[in-house]
């Protein structure tokens, strides 16, 4: 993929194999609400609650401040990051972890689509 690109990048859920796209000016979490799952859960958008604790597996973001309370130093380097403050580079593979990976995964039933 090409930064800046009117397509964004290619994000693929490696919980569900779900893919959407993501632009590079969209924090992930914003890219994922596309999929339309209900139940999202709505936290502080902030980089300070860590509802929307991610794991990049494969390609780069740019990260934006979080909280420590919610992301440790060793944590990042293993790739994990809050979805709100984290922008695609990239195409990515990312691991939903946390609360928001049950919402993430009960959708699978429901859908298995791309957008
Ligand atoms: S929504 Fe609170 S850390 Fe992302």
């Amino acid at each position: 993929m090409t930064p800046n690109s009117d397509w964004g990048c290619l994000i693929r859920l490696t919980n569900t194999g779900e893919t959407f796209r993501c632009s590079n000016d969209r924090h992930l979490l914003a890219g994922m609400e596309q999929l339309g799952r209900k139940g999202i859960p709505v936290g502080c958008r902030n980089g300070g609650c860590g509802v929307c604790k991610v794991r990049v597996v494969e390609g780069q973001v740019e990260r934006r401040k979080m909280s420590r309370a919610v992301i440790a130093a060793e944590e990042e380097q293993e790739g994990y990051a809050l979805a709100c403050r984290v922008y695609p580079l990239t195409d990515l593979q990312v691991d939903v972890v946390g609360r928001m990976a049950r919402t993430v995964e009960a959708g699978l039933s429901e859908s298995n689509k791309e957008i």
